[in-house]
């Protein structure tokens, strides 16, 4: 694919907020095929959707962890006409929270994901710094699992290592060398990303298309 190819595919003609909810049930319903973003609290899931849809700040975001609380629905469309939606989902993880918030979050996140007729791929978004750890671990097996709906058998997941701008020449190599090695063993290719130089995002796009 030529250079140019790649950009026309990837520009962003339209991007919209849908909706946000904070139970699944109350979504509208999924009309357009739906690309899930999901890790833990500040690794940078709204920045990133930003970046992908060239939106400075669609997406709230916050050096505060815990900026997204509900389900937020993106609606994007392509110069070549292509439309989806990218569900922005609230971050996991997040210790300041009471027992019965992290579980009533936890149930939020598990029904849509389990539940969301339309869903086809889910993003899954790692701090490069701090590679697949025990979160990132349950997140993938999780979405292995079983679904509540018809539709295809399996979620295609697709891993993201993101800040790659915060890492020195140096180490970035090593730093994405070592994501790579245990992104493998949860059975998959990683994509540094950075949502402040842009870092990565046709190679996502591109991850991104191919499955829809
Ligand atoms: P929650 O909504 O709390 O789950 O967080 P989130 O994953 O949506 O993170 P958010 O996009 O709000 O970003 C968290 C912080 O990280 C913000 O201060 C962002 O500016 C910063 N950040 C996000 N992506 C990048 C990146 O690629 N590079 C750098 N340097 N900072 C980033
Ligand atoms: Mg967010």
């Amino acid at each position: 694919m030529t250079r140019e190819a790649e950009s026309r595919e990837t520009r962003v003609v339209d991007a919209k907020f849908v909706a946000g909810a904070v139970d699944a049930q109350s979504l509208p319903p999924p009309t357009v095929v739906e690309i899930a973003f999901a890790g833990r609290s500040n690794v940078g899931k709204s920045s990133l959707l930003n970046a992908m849809m060239q939106r400075l700040a669609l997406a709230r975001t916050s050096r505060t962890p815990g900026c997204t609380r509900q389900i937020n629905i993106f609606e994007v469309r392509c110069a070549d006409g292509l439309t989806l939606r990218f569900v922005d989902l609230p971050g996991y993880g997040w210790a300041r929270r009471s027992k019965t918030e992290r579980s009533e979050w936890q149930g939020m996140i598990e029904g849509y994901l389990q539940g969301r007729a339309g869903l086809r791929a889910v993003v899954v978004l790692l701090d490069v710094r701090r590679g697949v750890e025990d979160e990132e671990k349950q997140l993938v097996e999780f979405l292995a699992g079983p679904r509540h709906v018809s539709g295809p058998a399996r979620l295609e997941v697709v891993l993201v290592a993101t800040k790659v701008d915060k890492l020195g020449a140096a180490s970035r190599k090593p730093a994405l060398d070592k994501v790579g090695r245990s992104a493998k063993e949860v059975g998959g290719k990683v994509i540094g990303f950075s949502a402040v130089t842009g870092e990565g995002r046709e190679e996502l796009w591109a991850r991104i298309r191919a499955v829809v």
